[in-house]
């Protein structure tokens, strides 16, 4: 499966905040996404899941035009995304969440011992009362363990320990090698750098670079661009 954007614009009540945002990620793939504060991540990740409407461009679902697809359609064809903040439903059950997503009683504990071990057994505990650490890694799950073809992740790692951005990215490889396409927003280079088969940069709502990881200049580049 591929999705393709083609000069993207959107923003908020009229002020914008993309710009002509151009790119594409595929099955089998890992695409990292890097660009600082308030550049226009999120935004992207809710105009390709149809929470924001695109006001110029084009959005491509192998060659089929989901421009103004709502968001679950975007989701039945195997469309995914996990979001910066407030992942889950806070007032449901760790077990309820996983229902909503698709997790039977009798699947869930298999999600559950590897995202990572400690949320095992915890089905009827309030989703609000985990660790903000937790929630991610649960978030996460929900959408790693289905069986989306594409899955846009808006800084699964933030907040969380080294010890479970290690499990995180075995996961993300995982979902790789089982031919899904991932899109990483992150701000962890150094996981970016472990999984990434592409690299994208935004700044201000436009991409400013786009290499294969391979590139051996894009290193430099990444970082006179975030400044780091
Ligand atoms: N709901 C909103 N209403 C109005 N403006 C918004 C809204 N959400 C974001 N913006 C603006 O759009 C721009 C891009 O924000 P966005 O959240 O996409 O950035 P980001 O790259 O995800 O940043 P961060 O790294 O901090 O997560 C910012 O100028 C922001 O203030
Ligand atoms: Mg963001």
């Amino acid at each position: 499966m591929r999705l393709n954007a083609t000069n993207l614009h959107a923003g908020y009540g009229g002020v914008p905040a993309l710009h002509g945002i151009s790119m594409e990620i595929q099955s089998g793939e890992i695409v990292a996404l890097v660009g600082r504060n308030g550049v226009g991540k999120t935004t992207l990740v809710k105009t390709l899941m149809g929470l924001l409407p695109v006001t110029d461009g084009e959005l491509l679902l192998d060659d089929q035009p989901i421009t103004n697809w709502a968001p679950s359609k975007r989701v039945r064809a195997g469309l995914r995304a996990t979001f910066q903040e407030k992942g889950l439903f806070q007032e449901l059950t760790v077990g309820e969440n996983l229902r909503l997503n698709g997790f039977e009683p009798n699947a869930q504990d298999a999600v559950l011992e590897q995202f990572p071990k400690s949320l095992s057994g915890r089905q009827s505990q309030r989703a609000g009362t985990l660790s903000g650490g937790e929630q991610k890694m649960l978030a996460a799950a929900c959408a790693l363990k289905t069986d989306a073809s594409l899955i846009i992740m808006d800084e699964p790692t933030e907040g969380l320990q080294p010890s479970n951005v290690e499990v995180l990215g075995d996961h993300i490889d995982n979902a790789r090698s089982a031919g899904r396409g991932v899109l990483l927003i992150e701000q962890h280079i150094a996981l970016a750098n472990r999984l990434a088969d592409r690299f994208i940069v935004v700044e201000k709502g436009r991409v400013v670079e786009a290499s294969p990881a391979d590139d051996p200049t894009i290193q430099t580049r990444i970082k006179k661009r975030l400044a780091i």
